[in-house]
């Protein structure tokens, strides 16, 4: 039984239910047994190229669920000029996958030319805004579909910031008509981190924007909580998510794991948790 089992459809066009984000170690259990996952969401840049294995397993994967394309690499918010090369990469990957949803980080990857691994964090100032705006809307018309964009956990902090998070973000899906892909995870380790009231940024983002909810695990380091995505979502998160649901309302939600990666097993067991949550929440227009 695979994603056709979940008929509920959110505003994205994923299943209004939990799905997993699907990772190189477990792709031979997954075509092996279809489980029953509503839907999987994979990491656009691996699957570039023009041909090949991945991309073949990627097709077959898709005959079977719905796919979100989740990128890492387009680094949104750079002053450099957009990678006209990695939309055009992106959107043949769109038309092959024909995905239910394609999302972003909202941050930077790199400056001059030089690219960093690293999902680095805007300062939330006008000037960024304007900027920011303007490539969500270029790469928008560039691949002819609306994007949802992700905010990321972030270890530093700008002094030239003259507005919360959440304000910066829910401007961007205001003034773009993009949407958010909210992750509960990254806003709870940026609350602890830089001292802010996770549930008032939840709060300040418009429930029409939320397009989907992602849940990972963070590690502790000393005072700070690091997004390693290599754990299970610890205790508070699932609070805040059960909060968030609540508020904004049930959307299609994944859990995320890259480090230490478990037994798929362990995967749908939090995606479990997360669907009893979504199911047990009250139903908030989108
Ligand atoms: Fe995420």
């Amino acid at each position: 039984m695979a994603g056709d089992a979940f008929d509920m459809s959110a505003p994205s066009g994923l299943p209004l239910a939990a799905g997993i984000g699907l990772r190189a170690p477990h792709v031979r259990e997954v075509l092996a047994t279809r489980p029953a996952v509503p839907w999987f969401e994979v990491h656009s840049e691996n699957y570039f190229a023009d041909g090949g294995p991945t991309l073949a397993v990627l097709d077959r994967i898709r005959g079977d669920y719905p796919v979100s394309l989740h990128g890492v690499g387009m680094s949104l918010g750079s002053t450099d000029p957009l990678d006209r090369d990695h939309v055009a990469k992106l959107s043949r990957l769109i038309a092959r996958v024909e995905p239910a949803i394609v999302s972003e980080h909202l941050c930077w990857s790199g400056v001059g030319g030089h690219h960093f691994n690293d999902l680095l964090p805007l300062p939330y100032t006008d000037e960024a805004l304007d900027h920011v705006c303007a490539r969500v809307a270029r790469v928008q018309d560039l691949l002819g579909c609306e994007i949802a964009v992700e905010n990321v956990s972030a270890y530093v902090a700008h002094r030239e910031s003259t507005m919360t998070e959440a304000q910066f973000v829910a401007d961007v899906a205001r003034r773009t008509g993009c949407r958010l892909l909210l992750d509960v995870n990254n806003v709870y380790v940026n609350a602890v981190n830089h001292g802010f009231d996770a549930d008032l940024y939840i709060a300040a983002i418009p429930p029409g924007t939320v397009a989907e909810y992602h849940l990972a695990g963070f590690e502790t380091n000393g005072t700070c909580l690091i997004d390693t995505h290599g754990a299970p979502v610890a205790a508070d998160v699932w609070a805040l998510y059960a909060r968030t649901v609540a508020r904004i309302g049930p959307r299609p939600t994944l859990i995320e794991w890259d480090t230490a990666l478990p037994a798929f097993a362990v995967l749908e067991g939090e995606a479990r948790t997360a669907q009893q949550i979504l199911g047990t929440a009250d139903v908030v227009a989108a």
